[in-house]
């Protein structure tokens, strides 16, 4: 995505969208045009441009209000925490607890006095209730007979959206008011400005960490956040009364590769495990899983052991399939043949469930390890998963049958239509034999659904070489021409790329895509990038060079050449095979013309004879 600053413009190229900073605000923000542009006019200290009609009724605050008296509210909370004489007893629990100052001040935790009415009468003549209505500080009383605020007597803590605005609270119960029925935690309703499956708690102080460490750790509960922090585990966020979702996914896989799930030791925590693992095995994510020891969560681990132990806890998290495989030997043993059917049965269950991931090689190397683990025959392991498979439609939307084409996939929205999911669906080796299932990736599609020929393959991956090492089109260009590609829209894209050098540019990925108009064609280019990467391809060219025709090149380029050029010489010795048929005899033997074309043949047949290199 390319945002210029000197233009106001933005413009994202993997889902082809882009726009001006109103746009910007709205889509980012997830707001109104006139949100926006009040959001921008405060910014730029404008005055807010009058409309005739006025807002809809129902959407009568504006967001930019709803996280005006939001953030009033936190710091008075805050405040109240600090300094009221009401306060004292959470203070006293909050160190009890064991948060610093400096945590207490960073988070802006807050304190909610046990009167209904505190938070109203410190807004009056400041906002109108319903602005506080709105964004869920008060409720209208049962009998309707008023209003009184939603959190009382509680300890807060702000939940922040990725800005770090803050969006609502959570709220703890002291523990001398803890009784049986009243929640020892509640969290605010959502509104306009909360959602809970998309938010995870902490993730603007996590961002920095997050990506720093590319590991993502996700913990279930507020004050597990909070003391990651204060100990100095940074990338560290919670789902706070939900279960991770494919949302929360989809944001963190943007800033880290690895996602580490730390669950309570207690049932919940195993099922909620479970569930991820479901929800995410196909991911193209690292996922661990880590139960901290003697059912300790995270918050009470740092207090015994402290932020070592802990950071080397979730450096050695287990990886999230083993996790699930070891729980189900864990319960049913390995001595029988009988315990390994179960142990196989369970993890078949949870796999079938995922369609995502038939015919990957992540798949591969999962029923490769069942059947290490269970001592039973592989073929038996797939043969098992395929009549699961067959006897039970899968649940998670079977979207290899449904067409693995990125063009298919892409328009459908959330965390799917990402590049990296598309790739996962097109991936596609025509070298590895799959002897399974038969899925149409394990047949190898090339982007246009069909069977994907090793043409295709080399063609798909000197354009992902460009992409990926533009400084290498020249040489290329010295062996290749666009005409020597085969498939229509791979002509078109390389010849893309020697038009960008005529003009002096490099033809880089962005260059690209800004320099090609038609969808299907940018989605091409995605494609093959995202393939490119999965291979590796900049590490391979690195590997070693071969010298070809008197120019130093990658051996991985060269092997991907070689097959391009050697199909013109087979269509060229066709041709001259249809030519020759034509010459005419005669007494005198053959003429000069034929003489050429048969030196050709000869030389083909020679170098046909000569060809190993690349089979
Ligand atoms: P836990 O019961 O494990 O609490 O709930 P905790 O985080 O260890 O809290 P402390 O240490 O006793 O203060 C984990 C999370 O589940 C949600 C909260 O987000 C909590 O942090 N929860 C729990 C609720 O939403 N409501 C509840 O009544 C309990
Ligand atoms: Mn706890």
């Amino acid at each position: 995505m390319v945002v210029n600053p000197d233009r106001q413009t933005w413009r994202c190229w993997s889902c082809s969208t882009g726009g001006d900073c109103f746009s910007w605000v709205t889509e980012f923000d997830k707001v109104e045009f006139r949100d926006a542009l009040e959001t921008l006019a405060k910014r730029a200290g404008l005055e807010m441009p009058k409309f005739g009609g006025g807002r809809p009724q129902e959407n009568a605050v504006a967001k930019a209000d709803i996280y005006d008296v939001l953030t009033w509210a936190e710091n008075e909370f805050h405040r109240c925490l600090l300094d009221s004489q009401m306060a004292a007893p959470a203070r006293e629990y909050l160190k009890e607890r064991g948060f610093t100052d400096e945590t207490i001040s960073k988070f802006k935790l807050g304190f909610a006095p046990n009167d209904g009415q505190w938070l109203l009468a410190r807004g009056r003549g400041k906002f109108p209730i319903d602005q506080m209505e709105t964004a869920r500080l008060v409720k209208k009383s049962d009998e309707g007979t008023g209003y009184y605020q939603f959190f009382r007597n509680r300890v807060l803590f702000p939940i922040r959206n990725d800005k770090g605005r803050c969006v609502s609270f959570g709220g703890r119960v002291l523990p001398q008011f803890a009784k049986p029925g009243v929640g020892k935690y509640i969290n605010g309703p959502e509104s306009d400005v909360y959602s809970k499956s998309n938010l995870l708690f902490g993730f603007d102080a996590a961002r920095e960490g997050i990506r720093k460490s590319q590991t993502a750790v996700v913990v279930e509960g507020y004050t597990d956040v909070l003391i990651s922090h204060q100990f100095g585990v940074t990338n560290v966020v919670g789902v706070c009364g939900t279960a991770l979702t494919e949302a929360h996914v989809a944001r963190l896989k943007h800033f880290a590769g690895r996602i580490v799930l730390m669950f309570d030791g207690d049932d919940a925590g195993q099922k909620a495990a479970e569930k991820a693992l479901a929800n995410f095995l196909a991911e193209r994510i690292d996922l661990k899983v880590l139960v901290l020891p003697e059912g300790q969560d995270p918050d009470e681990y740092l207090f015994s052991h402290g932020a070592e132990a802990y950071q080397h806890q979730i450096d050695n998290a287990a990886e999230a399939f083993d996790f699930k495989l070891q729980t189900e030997i864990n319960r049913h043993g390995l001595e029988s043949i009988d315990a390994r059917h179960r142990v196989l049965t369970s993890m078949l269950e949870l796999l079938a469930q995922v369609s995502k991931l038939r015919g990957t090689s992540k798949e591969d190397v999962i029923l490769s390890r069942l059947s290490g683990r269970t001592l039973l025959n592989e073929q038996v392991v797939r043969q098992r998963l395929s009549e699961m498979r067959a006897a039970k439609p899968s649940a998670t939307g079977g979207t290899l049958r449904n067409g693995n084409t990125p063009a298919a996939a892409m328009p459908q929205g959330g965390s799917e239509a990402t590049p990296r999911a598309m790739s996962a669906r097109g991936e596609a080796t025509p070298n590895k034999s799959r002897q399974h299932d038969g899925s149409r990736v394990d047949r190898g599609l090339n982007f246009s659904g069909r069977k994907m020929s090793q043409i295709d393959q080399f063609e798909y991956e000197i354009l992902g070489i460009i992409f990926a090492a533009p400084q290498m089109l020249d040489a290329i260009r010295l062996e290749i021409g666009d005409e020597d590609f085969q498939n229509e829209q791979n002509r078109l894209l390389l010849q893309t790329c020697f038009d960008l050098s005529d003009h002096g540019e490099l033809a880089t990925f962005e260059r690209i895509m800004s320099a090609i108009e038609d969808n299907n064609l940018k989605r091409l280019v995605i494609w093959i990038d995202e393939q490119a990467r999965e291979k590796e391809i900049v590490q391979k060219l690195t590997e070693n060079l071969m010298t070809y025709k008197e120019q130093n090149l990658p051996r991985y380029l060269v092997q991907c050449l070689q097959p391009i050029q050697w199909r013109r010489e087979e269509q060229l010795h066709q041709r001259n095979t249809g030519r020759l048929a034509q010459q005419p005899e005669s007494r005198a033997g053959l003429n000069s013309n034929a003489k050429a074309l048969l030196e050709q043949q000869t030389a083909f047949h020679q170098k046909r004879a000569a060809k190993t290199t690349w089979q």
